[in-house]
């Protein structure tokens, strides 16, 4: 396989591989995830998988869970459809690292691309752990012993406001209370540092005030998702991506309406956080 760096902070494009083989080849697999922690953003073209061949692939990274918010792929219900039509277009807008309303928010996401807009519909990742590295040491050292409260609620208000949102999202918001997880947290694999608030789940930093809580949450949110610390997708069909969810955030760009856009999603099993 060949990797190609996609920008300066973080990505890589891998060429001259069929996904298909990962499953029973232990190095290819080492050496997968090997650049995946480096790059934390992984983008291959040309992936023609099965729902059952993705899922597949993304086992081997570990196992994987579901997410009832969304639709499944028939008979393989660790595929989520995540689509996005006139009638019912996208309501992910918000910078976000996935599900960190949960005490083991998921290690990678996994997404391959099914229909694709003429024009757009790209996402956007940013490196978190770029945006830790650029703060200054008094800065870094204000943040280090800090947590925030994270919440489903907060992050899906929206949708549960809607017509029949509340009882959709009923189970998920009884079984995700709100989770605390440090500001900073350190990446099991590489012990590198990143910055793990994101402006989608986070509500709060604890043991400072409301104040200053709002204040130091929306400098991180900006400086999170400066363009240095970016990379951008354009997805064609079969272009699959996998990033890493401790030192990455994302966010899908909504700028093809009225066309359809859909992609198959699998997230992996999660980790406490510290
Ligand atoms: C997501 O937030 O997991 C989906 C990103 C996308 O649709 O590009």
């Amino acid at each position: 396989m060949l990797v190609k760096r996609a920008a300066g902070a973080l990505g890589a494009y891998v060429h001259a591989i069929d996904l298909r083989q990962v499953q029973a080849d232990a190095a290819l697999q080492r050496a997968i995830r090997e650049a995946l922690v480096t790059h934390e953003v992984l983008f291959f073209r040309d992936q023609s998988l099965s729902p059952m061949e993705f899922a597949e692939f993304a086992r081997s990274f570990g196992p994987v869970q579901s997410h009832s918010a969304y639709g499944t792929a028939p008979g393989v219900p660790e595929v989520q459809i995540l689509e996005s039509t006139p009638e019912a277009p996208s309501k992910i807008e918000v910078w976000h690292s996935d599900m960190t309303f949960s005490a083991t928010p998921p290690t990678f996401t996994f997404l391959h691309a099914q229909t694709i807009p003429q024009v757009g519909g790209d996402t956007l990742w940013a490196s978190a752990t770029a945006a830790w590295d650029a703060l200054s040491a008094p800065m870094q050292t204000l943040l280090r012993p800090l947590q925030a409260v994270h919440d489903f609620r907060f992050g899906f208000q929206e949708s549960l406001a809607e017509p029949g949102g509340a009882e959709r999202l009923a189970d998920m918001l009884a079984n995700n209370p709100p989770v605390q997880h440090p500001v900073v947290r350190t990446h099991p694999e590489t012990q590198r540092q990143a910055l793990y608030v994101n402006a989608l789940f986070t509500r709060a930093i604890e043991g400072i005030s409301g104040l200053e809580s709002n204040a130091l949450l929306k400098f991180l949110f900006e400086h999170i998702v400066s363009p240095e610390f970016t990379v951008r997708l354009t997805w064609e069909p079969g272009t699959l991506a996998v990033w890493d969810n401790r030192s990455t955030q994302h966010k899908p760009v909504n700028d093809y309406f009225p066309a359809a856009r859909k992609l198959h999603r699998v997230t992996s099993e999660g980790t406490p956080t510290s």
